[in-house]
């Protein structure tokens, strides 16, 4: 069912000295950042050869990432990306199986304009997994 690795999330606080670390000292590609108010986050692109990272700072009282980052003070890694052909196949097979989607259930558009959906950690080893149609 999934397919290529879209890209690896990390939440930190300070996106703009995120996105120097990346860009100066790891020599990456780096995106301007990009606000996204229905998510609660301010997104970075870091472009590798085979993937993508995305670097996620809070955005507003209500962000999803503001905990993550009270438990994870320094940063870290808060989901990976799967691409899947059909995205609502692909969730039915899913619940069918046992596994929770978070939310309503129905895909949202993503950071790419592409419709996604987030399975629960406890039902992926620890790993918050969010799925996005190819
Ligand atoms: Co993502």
């Amino acid at each position: 069912m999934i397919g290529r690795l879209n890209h690896v999330a990390i939440a930190v606080r300070d996106i703009t000295a995120a996105s120097e670390l990346y860009r100066n000292t790891l020599g990456a590609e780096v995106s301007a950042p990009e606000p996204l108010e229905e998510h609660g986050v301010t997104v970075v692109f870091i472009t590798l050869p085979n993937t993508k990272i995305e670097l996620l700072e809070p955005l507003g009282a209500e962000s999803p990432i503001a905990r993550f980052l009270e438990k994870n003070p320094d940063g870290g890694m808060h989901h990976i990306c799967y691409e899947v052909d059909d995205i609502n196949a692909a969730r039915d097979q899913l619940v069918n199986s046992g596994a929770r989607v978070l939310g309503t259930g129905e895909p949202k558009t993503g950071a790419h304009g592409k419709p996604v959906l987030f399975l629960h950690p406890k039902d992926f080893n620890g790993t918050l997994i969010e799925l996005e149609q190819a």
